[in-house]
């Protein structure tokens, strides 16, 4: 149990400091780690800590460790929602958008964001052309056959979000009518291509580039989707979870190839990861919030072993552990 917040003068300080709100305001628009939240400030860093101490000691973040990062967020967690400090909030909230510094921060927010894809953008793009050697090492293939034993085969329309150089793709090549291959480098779209359109058989292949957390798929455009190993490269995977549910007819499903969480922190320079693997327990919640039904978690036998692409490193990496998270749109919606 959290011991409850001071009295009504420290809560009132607490806020009476518009940085501390204007902090506030962007963390509960985005996750962002302790850089990016001080360039949205327009702020050093050394400027915000303490105003970071402050707020955490009044539970109002919530920290994510991933290796040397730490991401933060606003959280007020359930047992403090009597405390008085959240209760302010909860009526201040309302009026962040008032504070004179409010459209500054949220431009300055958007530019972080786009840096964070550009930078994701880019890396995919140098490595698409040796992708396969480095990315797409699966110890027996038996996932691929798993993702795409899940979508039936009659003349459909499915999508590969992330599809990368078509790993996934390939096998669902022969199962649909039209094939939506979705990424956000476009060399990873060009490889894909290059490996679908010998393979295609009659299938409609199109190749978009777009964000997972912005599909550029139409509402109830599709009868099935796939997302693999892409997940983990997202800043809020549940995002795409939910933009999955929104193309999906009624009745069909969305599967995820995920990695399980490791300690491999090479892998974000060397692989572009964001997340080092995700729990499948929050992958199968986001499902659940995006209102699928029958999300389920499966083990799979598969793992993947990632290739270091660093010369000077000697250390072989280790095989990862993969899982599958499946869930369906409810028929009648
Ligand atoms: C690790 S590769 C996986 C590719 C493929 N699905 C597979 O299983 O081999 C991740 C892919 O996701 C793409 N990607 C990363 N972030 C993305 C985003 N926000 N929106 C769309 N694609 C993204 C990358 O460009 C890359 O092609």
């Amino acid at each position: 149990m959290i011991a409850p917040t001071a009295h009504l003068g420290a809560a009132l300080r607490l806020f009476g400091e518009p940085t501390r709100l204007r902090i506030l305001g962007l963390l509960e628009l985005s996750e962002l780690s302790v850089g990016e939240l001080a360039d949205a400030l327009g702020m050093q860093q050394s400027r915000v800590s303490n105003h970071l101490r402050l707020l955490r000691d009044a539970h109002l973040l919530q920290e994510r460790h991933e290796g040397r990062a730490t991401y933060l967020r606003l959280g007020v967690p359930e047992e403090v929602t009597d405390d008085l400090v959240a209760r302010l909030w909860s009526t201040l909230r309302a009026e962040i958008p008032t504070l004179p510094e409010f459209t500054s921060d949220v431009a300055r927010l958007h530019a972080v964001i786009a840096r964070r894809r550009a930078r994701s953008r880019s890396f995919f793009d140098r490595v698409a052309s040796e992708w396969e050697k480095i990315g797409v090492d699966f110890e027996h293939g038996e996932a691929r056959e798993r993702v795409a034993a899940h979508v039936f085969a009659r003349p459909l329309v499915l999508a590969d979000l992330g599809c990368g150089t078509g790993y996934l793709a390939s096998s669902l090549v022969g199962l649909c009518a039209k094939l939506v291959c979705v990424d956000s480098s476009a060399a990873m779209l060009e490889e894909a291509r290059k490996k679908l359109e010998p393979i295609a058989r009659g299938a409609a292949l199109e190749f978009r580039r777009g964000e997972l957390d912005e599909l550029p798929i139409a509402d109830d455009e599709l009868d099935g989707c796939v997302a693999g190993m892409v997940l983990h490269h997202l800043d809020d995977p549940a995002d795409a979870v939910r933009e999955m549910r929104r193309v999906l007819k009624p009745g069909s499903s969305a599967v995820v190839l995920e990695l399980a969480p490791h300690k491999e922190e090479w892998m974000r320079d060397e692989q572009g990861d964001h997340h080092l693997g995700l729990d499948p327990r929050d992958v199968r919640i986001a499902f659940e919030r995006a209102g699928f039904v029958d999300a389920r978690i499966e083990a799979v036998e598969d793992r993947y072993q990632p290739k270091r692409r660093e010369p000077a490193s000697s250390e072989a990496a280790p095989a990862l552990p993969l899982y599958i998270v499946r869930g369906r749109v409810p028929s009648g919606a």
